[in-house]
């Protein structure tokens, strides 16, 4: 077979009067009686192709027979266009076919090939292999692959080494339910699959291999979300001998090549760094959108009366706001009660909200704020024509409640540009954090996480460990956390009273960890790193609105594939291999 001269895609007036070989797919056909229009599509898009009638009858007619997404091979010479088609990149040319193979036919699809495809997305995923051929989803896995190549071009030029880790592993803490896999020479065993390279990342830096990077695939069973899948990949890091501003430095020059090179914008560095009580303050939560304003102001003090008036309120009662400007005519007291019942998710009894009028507010909470109109006002830069929005409660209610507030107002508001791209980083995370549905203490990112070399203290004295900081750092873009890392602990007396401090007896701490305990007091070097979401990275540098579109065969939003229809049934052979019983009930 002659080889491919050209993508279709990528035709231009650069080739004209060039002898092509194209192959591609039948996207659309227009039959004109003596004259066939073609429109082939491959991975980089469209070209028109012409047949003449008069030009080669034999060839005419068998491009009759052509239907949409037979698969061809045409040679031809590219031409000017007599009707230029601005809409296409190729839109000034086509090609004159002088041969033409049908390699294969196609039958009726179950939905059309096209961007805004009228199709639930179980039927899409059902015929990926179709959905895949959209031009979007097209754009989408290349630029992932460019991404895939800049990583692999930056870590390389920075000295790292790409080192495999294990995918059949013993279950490491990162906070999720794992994936497990029954072992059969083990009968009752089970392998873990990787939540993330953490406990394999750091040996290998007490192997000797100072810098490690690998594209990663991590497995969590956990619930999922828009930014979330049960089988992701990771941009895995780990280095030692850096600290931490090393390792965000280093972070940050990848961005900048990453963002050069695929989307040819220039980001300005170092990015801003808050710490993470910054953010909560000023933000409401841990993973800011600095795309725009509308931060939150603390109004306590002012207020401080009014609050001790309040049923419930006590010494740790907040009163927290934000200003929507110019919000005043855009919300009725209709939609401001539609709010405040969707507040109630995060606790939210009431939400207290007043409209700036010139020298008065009106609105629920006028006769709680109105003696405080000019100092209110001029603490939250409001002015007339804006609406307050503001709750009193305990600090993880508060901000919980106006982290969504605030971005909620700002699309509806139409205050988040596009195209804008925000980085930052939050650093200075708590060490621990309180899980309030099982009554805990866990480790805020993993139990190998350094604490602050000033608060060792609080955990080798066992007193407070809770008061803790961490060495820790987040990646954060357009509100989304794109990564996080951190030093880790490499003593081991730290390293059990980290464990200790989470929870664990000594017996349950080697007998999980014993192995990494043990190596870090065989010459285990200082080390630290960083991992990023790579999906994540994809979906936001292209723009889609969901992880699903940036992987090439997700899962679904109940964990499942449609297309070869996993997770499914297994033959009672391979359960009697593993002894495995199932209970009659899920048979
Ligand atoms: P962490 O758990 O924060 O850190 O994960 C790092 C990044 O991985 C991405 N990510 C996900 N992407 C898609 N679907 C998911 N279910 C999912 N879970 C996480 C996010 C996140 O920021 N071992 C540590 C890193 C380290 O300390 O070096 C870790 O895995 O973008």
């Amino acid at each position: 077979m002659v080889e491919r001269t050209n993508y279709a895609g990528l035709i231009d007036e650069k080739y004209l009067n060039q002898e092509v070989t194209l192959f591609g797919w039948v996207a659309k056909k227009r039959d004109l009686g003596k004259l066939i229009f073609i429109d082939l599509r491959d991975r980089e898009g469209i070209v028109q192709l012409a047949f003449n009638e008069k030009t080669d009858e034999s060839i005419f007619n068998l491009a009759q027979n052509l239907k949409n997404e037979y698969v061809i091979k045409v040679q031809g010479t590219v031409v000017e266009r007599s009707r230029v088609n601005p809409n296409l990149k190729t839109g000034k040319v086509e090609i004159q076919v002088k041969d033409l193979n049908i390699l294969n036919t196609s039958s009726d699809l179950p939905f059309e090939i096209k961007d805004n495809v009228d199709a639930n997305e179980d039927l899409l995923l059902k015929y990926r292999y179709l959905d895949l051929r959209r031009p979007k989803m097209q754009k989408n896995i290349i630029l992932r692959s460019k991404i895939l190549h800049v990583i692999n071009e930056f870590f390389n030029d920075n000295k790292f080494l790409y080192i495999e880790t294990p995918n059949l592993a013993k279950s490491t803490p990162e906070g999720a339910r794992d994936y497990l896999v029954p072992s059969r020479v083990y009968p009752g065993h089970f392998y873990a699959l990787p939540q993330s390279p953490q406990i394999f990342k750091q040996l290998l830096m007490g192997a000797g291999f100072d810098r490690y990077y690998q594209i990663a695939r991590c497995f969590r069973d956990e619930d999922l979300r828009g930014d979330r899948q049960p089988e992701f990949t990771q941009l895995d890091v780990e280095t030692s001998f850096l600290s931490q501003d090393d390792i965000m430095d280093l972070t940050e020059k990848f961005i900048k090549k990453l963002m050069h090179d695929i989307l040819n914008i220039n980001v300005n560095l170092p990015f801003p760094r808050i710490t993470w009580q910054e953010s909560m303050d000023r933000f409401g939560n841990d993973k800011p959108d600095t795309r725009f304003g509308m931060e939150i102001n603390d109004l306590t003090n002012i207020l401080m009366n009014e609050i001790k008036q309040l049923p419930n309120s006590n010494n740790d009662t907040l009163a927290r706001a934000i200003c929507v400007p110019n919000g005043a005519s855009e919300f009725s007291r209709k939609d401001l009660d539609t709010e405040e019942q969707y507040l109630d998710r995060y606790g939210v009894k009431r939400l207290v909200w007043v409209k700036v009028d010139n020298d008065k507010f009106s609105g629920a909470g006028k006769s709680l704020l109105n003696d405080h109109y000019d100092e209110l006002c001029e603490a939250l830069n409001a002015k007339s024509g804006d609406l307050i929005l503001m709750v009193i409660d305990r600090f993880k209610v508060v901000c919980d409640a106006l982290a969504y507030l605030r971005v909620h107002m700002a699309n509806l508001m139409n205050m988040i540009p596009k195209n804008d791209f925000k980085f930052l980083w939050v650093v200075n995370w708590p060490l621990f954090e309180y899980d309030e549905g099982d009554k805990r203490w866990v480790a805020a990112h993993h139990p190998f996480t350094a604490p602050n070399v000033e608060d060792e203290h609080y955990l080798k004295n066992g007193e407070d460990p809770h008061k803790a900081h961490a060495q820790s750092y987040d990646i954060i873009l357009n509100g989304s956390e794109l990564g996080g890392g951190s030093i880790r602990i490499h003593s081991r007396k730290l390293q059990e009273d980290m464990l200790k401090a989470l929870g664990f007896t000594k017996e349950q701490a080697y007998s999980q960890f014993g192995f990494l305990i043990k190596a870090l007091d065989m010459g285990f070097p200082p080390h630290g790193g960083i991992a990023i979401g790579i999906d994540r990275l994809v979906k936001l540098l292209s723009n889609a609105e969901n992880i699903r579109e940036v992987i090439a065969f997700p899962k679904n939003s109940k964990a499942a594939e449609p297309m070869t229809d996993a997770p499914s049934k297994v033959s009672q052979e391979q359960l009697d291999e593993l002894k495995i019983n199932i209970n009659d009930s899920d048979k």
